[in-house]
């Protein structure tokens, strides 16, 4: 990790660059109105829904959705870290960005680099076991076993863990660092009884790398049957999560860039055995089923992937449901099938390079998987729609979309008509709900009607278009109304910005989620003539729902009530409806912007 940088010398750098100019040196950006378009980088597509706005140094893409400011845009193009980005962009610039850090960051970024070079001993150590040492002998020969040649096993800088108890802690100490680092490195384990060991021990060793090469973790296979875990992997640290890794992604993204595809296997040795064959586009997903930010990770290079599980993989439904993630992150799905129970491993290694090609060139879509894998279950046509007709609504193309219908009508043998009007059905169904996403929406929050859940985005929208706005609604509203967690989150934001700063100054370090849907409120739809009255409109939409919920409680509050013949709570709960019911005379006129007067 680089040094701290303090925020100043950010907002400097950010105001000495123009997005429209860095975004033109990698894109041909159009002028459409007031922005500027281009075909997105960061998916395919043949139409530029990549829309960026010099006023307000802020970018979107319509068709994969990713946003941000100057800085996200050069850490998706070139794959940097924030302060990477901010490096690169100072630069330019001239901004000089000093050594000097706080106490705090000095601290952690010390410790993690230490990580770091924890990570890249023990890799060198484990190296220098499998190719120069008598004990790597057993190791060398497992390796062959499995037809794995020397220029494969160097290119993944694979390894071997030596079967004593304490060897890596020896070396690593003996490079000056601490047993309690080696822990925190996930090199090393402690016992109950306090002692402690080397975490790998007589394993063959595969190092796991970030997409900028650099080593974060490891897994380690057992070289005996009997040994368990068949992998071990290290423990999560300030550098290795594997949820948020691909195995093998550093050496697969200049593939995956030229074939526009990236493949998804399961384990390591798939990968080693695809790389082998010369499939340089395969990554891991390392056991676990594919995460979300696995699938964002992957966004930066591709928006189309072949997944290829194991065929007999512990339930096809689990595997499903990750694919769907995919989905909604706008990838393209097709499904390779392994033939013979074999992992795509097996199969290159015994049919080779050839056959592996034809099995991923006809491998079936996401929806014809789907159509195969339901039908196998039911023969009711109507449930197998069920299941697949939500995939076709969410697609964004409708030439996709209508060609999906086609697909399903022949392959359940059914009338194009009955398919589209049932996906018809389930879009009015859909439409009914949330405009965004459900997944987003709190499930709990189904009172809540539609219109005050299009009025809580769209007064966002107003705010972050105008922050001139925050008071009236803070002062008309309160600073509960919304509803929806990831608005609320944004909302909270927004009151502790100075009105002077846009969005493109405040959202360097937000999460994906917020920065990419502030970033799509702001280019979506241009800022509105009368604002003023749309806002007031908005606000009437808020209040006029709460009171609907009021009454609602109260009305089921004075059955209550009744029922229980407390007459004191009846004639109270009465006198609250009444004065409810007779809004319009009591709430007249509410302070707008500049003292003028909305009256409501
Ligand atoms: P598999 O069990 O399919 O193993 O697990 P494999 O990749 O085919 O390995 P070989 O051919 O038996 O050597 C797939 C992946 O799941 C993770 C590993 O990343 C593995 O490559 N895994 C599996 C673990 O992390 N731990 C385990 O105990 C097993
Ligand atoms: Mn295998």
């Amino acid at each position: 990790m680089g040094a701290f940088i303090p925020r100043e010398l950010i907002e400097t750098i950010r105001g000495q660059v123009d997005l429209v100019e860095v975004a033109g040196e990698y894109l041909r950006l159009t002028k459409k109105g007031k922005d500027f378009v281009a075909l997105c980088p960061f998916h395919q597509e043949k139409t530029p829904s990549f829309t960026v706005s010099r006023e307000k140094q802020i970018f979107h893409c319509f068709g994969c959705g990713v946003g941000g400011n100057v800085f996200h845009f050069l850490m998706a193009m070139e794959n940097l870290t924030f302060p990477e980005a901010v490096r690169q962009l100072a630069a330019r610039t001239g901004v000089v960005i000093p050594v000097s850090r706080g106490a705090d960051e000095q601290k952690k970024a010390g410790m993690e680099s230490r990580l770091w070079e924890m990570n890249a001993l023990a890799r060198d150590f484990y190296r220098q076991f499998l190719h120069n040492r008598a004990e790597g002998a057993l190791a060398r020969e497992y390796l062959a076993r499995r037809g794995l040649h020397k220029d494969i096993i160097l290119r993944f800088q694979l390894g071997y863990a030596p079967a004593g108890w304490d060897s890596l802690i020896k070396y690593l100490k003996g490079h000056n660092y601490a047993l309690e680092e080696i822990v925190a490195a996930g090199l090393a384990v402690a016992s109950e009884r306090g002692k402690v060991f080397d975490r790998f021990r007589h394993r063959i060793i595969f190092p796991i790398h970030n997409p900028q090469g650099k080593v974060v973790g490891f897994g380690g296979r057992a070289l005996r049957e009997e040994d368990e875990p068949k992998y071990l992997n290290s423990p999560e640290t300030a550098v290795f999560n594997k949820r948020h890794l691909l195995y093998g992604l550093d050496l697969a993204r200049p593939a995956i860039r030229e074939q526009g595809f990236a493949i998804i296997v399961e384990g390591y040795m798939d990968v080693l055995s695809a790389h082998q064959a010369g499939v340089n586009n395969a990554v891991a997903s390392m056991g676990t089923s594919l995460t979300v930010e696995q699938g964002r990770l992957l966004l930066r290079y591709t928006t189309e992937a072949v997944i290829a599980y194991d065929a007999d993989a512990a339930g096809v439904a689990a595997a499903l449901r990750s694919l769907d993630i995919l989905c909604e992150l706008g990838f393209s799905i097709r499904v390779v099938s392994v033939p013979q129970g074999k992992d795509p491993d097996e199969y290159i290694r015994s049919h080779g390079r050839q056959a592996w090609d034809s099995l991923v060139k006809n491998a079936p879509t996401f929806l014809e998987y789907k159509i195969e894998q339901a039908s196998r279950v039911t023969g009711d046509k109507k449930k197998i729609l069920q299941q697949v007709i939500p995939g076709v609504a969410g697609m964004t193309s409708p030439v996709e979309q209508e060609e999906s219908v086609k697909l399903i009508a022949a392959r359940l043998g059914l009338s194009w008509e009955v398919v589209k009007s049932e996906l018809r059905r389930y879009q009015v169904e859909q439409r009914k709900k949330w405009p965004i996403s459900d997944k987003i929406a709190n499930k709990t929050h189904n009172i809540i009607t539609d219109a005050k859940k299009i009025a809580e985005q769209e007064i966002l929208r107003l705010i972050l278009q105008n922050p001139g706005y925050l008071p009236v609604v803070e002062k008309e509203l309160g600073a509960q109304f919304i509803e929806n967690p990831l608005f609320k989150r944004i909302f909270k934001l927004m009151q502790q910005q100075s009105e002077k700063q846009g969005p493109a100054d405040w959202m360097d370090e937000l999460p994906d989620q917020e920065r990419i849907v502030i970033s799509r409120l702001l280019i979506e739809r241009p800022p509105l003539g009368d604002s003023s009255e749309v806002l007031r409109d908005l606000i009437k939409t808020i209040k006029a729902n709460d009171r609907m919920l009021q009454k609602d409680r109260l009305l089921q509050e004075l059955a209550r009530a009744e029922k229980n013949r407390d007459l004191e709570r009846v004639n109270f709960l009465l006198k609250e409806l009444e004065q409810l019911l007779s809004w319009p005379k009591r709430e007249a006129g509410c302070a707008a912007e500049g003292g003028k007067e909305l009256s409501i």
